[in-house]
């Protein structure tokens, strides 16, 4: 993972928007999050990020066949930052490219980078999260600009015969709802123009209400038909991580799903909601802090723009054997 070195607390948000570290944390479980200096921006943090999974995984990076780069915050509308990321690690054999799931990103980006395994494709798959909602925030904007923080994590995926790994993925979508969460203007729809750009219409705007209902909804019925597919049932699931957006949509989530909370991983007061970022950011501590063991089942769900949604059970281990 990798975070940039300056921590915002609640505290200095008060000096922007009228709110208080009260409100931040009862209404979202936030207490701080990182914030990117100019020149760290999507590619600089993701490169980061893949550097340190790679030295992990103890591969060479020429063995890294295809780089997936979850991400709704890219360097450039175009090309896809993936292509900088390969450049920047020197991968001479990688195919790259961007998936655009927001929050739901890199639980999408794991599944198509098994997959693409699993179809005897590729042996060995760089599949990075990073966002940089900093750069998209309306810092004028309380009901948005205290959310969010800026991360990148990352994973190198092996082909194994050993049973590793992905075992169950459920990715849902329902475009009906995308005004809820969107950027109006910049694209092709709306291109920006000098007037729009005064109206704010490049910055993200988010119906929490609505995003708050479905997010619970979905990230509980997604998970229990990842488990289901997994063959498993809910008690055999060891750690749960979901995404970190605030802590009443987890503990929402934990009583639905009647998971205990002491098995699911929560580092969203220090970090924020960090968009397609979370998981991995949550993943990498969960193991740093001894949570997952050879042959722990975990649980992923997050839900995001789009709205995207996308719950995965995982059987965590090093592959000690690998396809050839
Ligand atoms: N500080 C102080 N007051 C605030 C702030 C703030 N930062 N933001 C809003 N308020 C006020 C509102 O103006 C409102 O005041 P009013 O009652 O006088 O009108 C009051 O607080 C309550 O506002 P609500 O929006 O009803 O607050 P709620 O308890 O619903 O919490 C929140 C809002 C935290 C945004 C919640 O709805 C939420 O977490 N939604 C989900 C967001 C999410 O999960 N996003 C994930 C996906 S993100 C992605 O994909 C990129």
């Amino acid at each position: 993972m990798a975070v940039p070195a300056r921590v915002v607390a609640n505290a200095e948000l008060t000096t922007l928007v009228d709110t208080s570290d009260e409100w931040i944390r009862s209404r979202t479980g936030i207490g701080q999050r990182r914030l990117a200096a100019p020149d760290e921006y999507t590619s600089v943090l993701a490169t980061a990020a893949a550097q340190q999974a790679i030295a992990r995984a103890g591969i060479e990076p020429a063995q890294i066949e295809l780089v997936i780069l979850a991400t709704c915050t890219p360097d450039r509308l175009f090309p896809a930052t993936a292509c900088t990321v390969q450049a920047n690690l020197n991968l001479p054999h990688a195919g790259a490219f961007d998936l655009v799931a927001a929050c739901s990103g890199f639980v999408y980006g794991l599944t198509v980078g098994t997959r693409m395994i699993q179809s005897g494709a590729h042996r060995t798959v760089l599949v990075i999260a990073a966002d940089l909602f900093s750069h998209i925030l309306n810092w004028h904007d309380r009901a948005t600009c205290v959310l969010f923080g800026d991360g990148a994590g990352a994973v190198v995926l092996q082909a194994t015969p050993e049973p590793l790994g992905l075992l169950s993925a459920v990715l849902r979508s329902a475009g009906q709802h995308e005004q809820h969460m969107a950027i109006a203007a910049g694209g092709t729809r709306q291109p920006l123009t000098p007037e729009l750009l005064d109206a704010g219409g490049h910055f993200f705007t988010m119906n929490g209400g609505e995003v708050y209902r479905h997010a619970v909804r979905d990230m509980t019925t997604s998970s229990l038909e990842a488990v289901a597919a997994a063959g498993l049932t809910i008690d055999a699931i060891d750690v749960m991580i979901p995404h970190q957006a605030n802590i009443r949509i987890i503990d929402a989530l934990a009583n639905r799903l009647m998971v205990p909370r002491e098995r699911i991983f929560v580092n969203l007061e220090r970090y924020g909601n960090t968009s397609a970022a979370s998981v991995p950011l949550a993943l990498c501590e969960a193991a740093a802090a001894g949570w997952l063991n050879a042959g722990s089942r975990v649980l992923l769900s997050a839900f995001g723009g789009g709205f995207t949604w996308a719950s995965a059970v995982v059987r965590w281990g090093i592959p000690t054997t690998l396809v050839p």
